[in-house]
């Protein structure tokens, strides 16, 4: 059973299971390397059914017995799963398989991670597990009992009944087996209550390992939080009751939102003041909720197929970024997804790996958990939302829920909510989810006898695949200045909907100056010729205080680029209005926090790229660092005052406030550690009582080169603290000079705490090789080949994390021929490992063709 050509799946294929299930009984006999499973199965047969449609999907299964109706049946066993021949009437498949969940170093299935059992069935994994229609369209109720002397049990939904070594599990609502979990293993509770609007009380549980039971506390205030905001925004309650959160050391993603008992990366979920940074705390309060909320988002309507994966992923990120702009600072939240959104999404939609936020074909579906489906998927949702206004985007919801609980859903289903809530035609508007790449959007502007008018041309460069792009809707979000500042024309959402479009202002007094794609209202690439100093203008005034860091970030990247392009010297202007607004007590420190951070190395060789030219990662490289050292040296008077006043008093506390004032702290310390040879630095290394200002010590000595104690120390502190240990790994990288940063990658990889098998530790030393522009493009190629070695090694053990990390290499178009060459070199090398696996096959296919 080779098949050596991989199989396409393609959305236009879809056709529906022709059986229904109707209920589904699991019972798991554990152990580690031979866990027995039992299913019992009543199919019902749809009309027209043939007996030649059953085919239930199987991996790495080995089977026991099979029978329908009590008799045993032959079946055949095929590429992927099984075919038998059944009734046309309704009938009970019972099977038994037996499984090696401590072999499984996928990761997918049943898997064992530090001696607990424990499952991730998204998004074709529940096929390791048993024989199944392993298709989200495919819904039923589960019942599971659990066998084994673990002392804690879990599956989805509610507990039915316990005992010495077994537990049983019923999960009333119907849902697709990507969503079916399983727990077991020696763990301790953190244990809460919610009572939620109609007044149901729901136990809540962390489950951790001993020894995590310290860090659960600010997770469960997450959850109740989240739990609390789904039903004052949304109008969503929880639907049983009890819900699990555990924590799992070895995950490939973040978490999974399996209904009713959340399986987490422990690094997306644990938490103390003195291991987890600020931005730690911030990510684990967004992904509880992100999977809290899927509740609704992904399970009480889940997908019909996994093309439409953006249909509960864009909106589910969409709904946690709400969350987090409610909890914390609405333009800090919106900020920094754009930075993540230039650096992830924009690299993908621009390179070979550009897809649709709705794919139309795949081999390996979690080769498409990407940042287009995720991010711009959430993306696509805020525009629609800006289209039609806060009260009709509710409505539209509203009658989404109503109408789609507990069905398996497509876009179409989506946006006909929206036509039939708002009235309006989305035909148009579809066109973001199935077309791929980032639009440009060029402005030229004119002012005449009163009226200012705006004209946008929209373009999209083709993708693979996809040659021919048609104009999008735009929604185009512009306020309008005086020359003083004063806003003379509050916010107004543009519609564009044609290639080329404008639009007037009346009545005014004299030529304005515009602020355009405020708040960041669609994901394209403005295109302005305008001048540095109007954007310095903007960057003081501008009354949307996206665009006013955008201003900001538009003349940090220009200096920059002038620096490597022209050879000049840092913008004086802007340097002198960047001091000035760092200088600013009465701004949000962690908005100036935010103009205080470089611009990405990466996305500068993009913007070089764009304009055509070759971009050389060393000097790009070198620009920022002779730009950072010439602003510590214009604001030397006032560092000693500004970072003082980031003192935070009183106890740790993550708030956002706290936070802001930690952030500009680790700023004005990397500043000052250009001056005064990291003293400042050392004591507050010595001196800190919390993780975020440790790390921000730790990281400015190791940048000057002056970290060797302090690494040492902090190895010492915390060698017995796995997700502080990934800290450690990953800064002596992203700290390094770029000569240096793949030597000391490879060093890590012999160092006793690194391992191929955790995922975290993996990726916290070979994404922060990656992640390092120049370290990881030195012309030696040697970060090139180091990636490619341990992705190669990693492949034989787990195809899916190595899968993901194929994307470092997915930027070699924009660099010179040397460097295109050494990374084609290693990427036909791992073409040609033999026995690679489907995923990494796929990727690496995708980012040479
Ligand atoms: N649905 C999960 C989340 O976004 C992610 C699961 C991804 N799993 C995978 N195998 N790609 O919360
Ligand atoms: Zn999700």
């Amino acid at each position: 059973m080779t098949s050596s050509a991989p199989q396409t799946f393609y959305l236009k294929d879809y056709t529906p299971f022709g059986f229904d299930v109707e209920s589904v009984e699991l019972t798991f006999k554990l152990a580690p390397t031979a866990t027995r499973v039992l299913s019992r199965i009543r199919f019902i047969p749809q009309e027209n059914a043939a007996s030649s449609d059953f085919f239930l999907h199987g991996e790495e299964l080995e089977l026991i017995s099979a029978a329908i109706d009590g008799t045993p049946v032959q079946v055949e066993e095929v590429d992927g799963g099984l075919n038998c021949a059944v009734p046309s009437t309704p009938f009970l498949w019972e099977a038994e398989v037996e499984i090696n969940p401590k072999g499984n170093t996928a990761l997918e299935g049943l898997y064992m991670s530090n001696g607990m059992y424990c499952t991730q069935c998204e998004a074709e994994g529940f096929r390791k597990i048993t024989y199944y229609p392993d298709r989200p369209d495919v819904m039923s109720t589960f019942k599971v009992r659990i066998e084994g002397p673990e002392k804690v049990l879990l599956s989805n939904g509610n507990p039915t009944a316990s005992g010495e070594g077994w537990a049983e599990w019923h999960d009333p609502w119907p849902k697709p087996a990507y969503l079916f979990a399983l727990v077991a293993g020696d763990l301790i509770n953190h244990p809460d209550h919610f009572t939620t609007k109609s007044g149901k009380d729901v136990d809540l549980n962390i489950w951790v390992r001993p020894g995590d039971e310290g860090k659960c506390a600010f997770g469960m205030e997450a959850l109740k939080k989240s739990m609390t905001w789904d039903e004052e925004v949304y109008g969503r309650e929880y639907d049983l009751d009890i819900f699990n959160i555990v924590a799992v050391d070895d995950f490939n993603m973040g978490a999974m939102e399996n209904k009713g008992l959340n399986v987490f990366n422990s690094s997306c979920v644990l938490a103390s003041p003195e291991t987890s940074t600020d931005a730690n705390f911030e990510r684990i309060e967004a992904i509880i909720a992100h999977e809290y909320f899927h509740n609704w988002t992904g399970n009480r309507i889940t997908c019909r197929d996994w093309f439409q994966l953006c249909l509960k992923e864009g909106l589910t990120v969409y709904r946690d970024a709400q969350f987090t702009a409610d909890m914390r600072s609405e333009p800090v939240k919106r900020i920094e997804d754009v930075i993540a959104l230039r650096a992830r999404q924009f690299p993908e939609d621009q390179g070979p790996l550009s897809h649709p936020p709705r794919p139309e074909e795949f081999q390996e579906i979690n080769n498409f958990y990407t940042a287009t489906v995720y991010e711009k998927g959430a993306e696509v949702i805020g525009m629609l939302k800006r289209l039609v206004g806060d009260a009709d985007y509710y409505k539209a919801l509203d009658l989404y829920f109503d109408r789609h609980d507990g069905q398996a859903c497509t876009i179409e289903d989506w946006l006909s909510v929206f036509e039939d809530a708002t009235g309006r035609d989305m035909a148009q508007f579809k066109r973001w989810y199935s077309q791929a790449g980032t639009p440009k959007l060029k402005v030229s502007d004119n002012f005449d006898a009163g009226t200012y008018t705006l004209t946008f041309e929209q373009s999209t460069a083709p993708t693979p695949g996809q040659d021919i792009k048609d104009p999008r809707v735009i929604p185009i979000a512009v306020g309008l200045l005086n020359d003083k500042g004063d806003e003379i024309q509050p916010t107004r959402v543009l519609e564009m909907t044609q290639a080329t479009q404008s639009f007037a202002f009346d009545g005014l007094a004299a030529k304005p100056v515009p602020s355009i794609l405020r708040e960041f209202s669609a994901p394209v690439i403005l295109e302005r010729d305008t001048t540095n100093t109007e954007r310095t203008f903007l960057f003081a005034h501008d009354t949307d205080p996206f665009n006013r860091w955008e201003a900001g970030n538009a003349l940090a990247k220009e200096t920059r680029l002038a620096m490597i392009t022209a050879g000049e010297a840092p913008d004086s202007a802007y340097l002198d209005a960047l001091i000035k607004l760092v200088r600013d007590d009465t701004l949000d420190p962690a908005f100036r926090a935010l103009v205080l951070q470089a611009p990405g190395q990466s996305d500068l060789a993009q913007t070089l790229h764009a304009r055509g030219q070759v971009p050389d990662p060393q000097k790009i490289y070198d620009a920022s660092e002779t730009f950072t050292q010439t602003l510590a040296q214009a604001l030397s008077d006032s560092l000693p005052r500004l970072y003082a006043a980031t003192t935070v008093d009183g106890p740790y506390s993550p708030d956002a406030e706290g936070a802001g004032k930690r952030a500009l702290n680790a700023r004005i310390l990397s500043l000052l550690t250009r001056l005064d040879a990291g003293e400042q630095a050392q004591r507050q290394f010595e001196t800190a009582d919390n993780m975020t200002l440790q790390y921000a010590a730790l990281a400015c000595l190791l940048k000057a080169d002056k970290g060797a104690d302090a690494s040492a120390s902090f190895f010492d502190q915390w060698q017995e603290d796995r997700l502080v240990m990934d800290k450690w790994f990953a800064l002596q990288i992203s700290c390094a000079e770029p000569e240096a940063a793949a030597r000391i990658a490879k060093e890590l990889t012999t160092h006793p705490l690194f391992t191929l098998k955790n995922p975290n530790r993996f990726r916290a030393v070979m994404g922060a090789l990656s992640g390092h522009h120049a370290g990881f493009h030195q012309i030696s190629g040697a970060g090139y080949t180091l990636l490619a070695d341990n992705l190669i090694a990693l492949d034989a053990l787990n195809p899916q994390t190595t899968a993901r990390m194929c994307a470092a290499f997915q930027s070699w178009p924009r660099y010179d021929t040397a460097r295109q060459e050494l990374i084609k070199g290693e990427l036909q090398r791992i073409a040609t490992t033999k026995g690679l696996s489907r995923d990494t096959n796929e990727m690496v296919t995708r980012i040479l063709n």
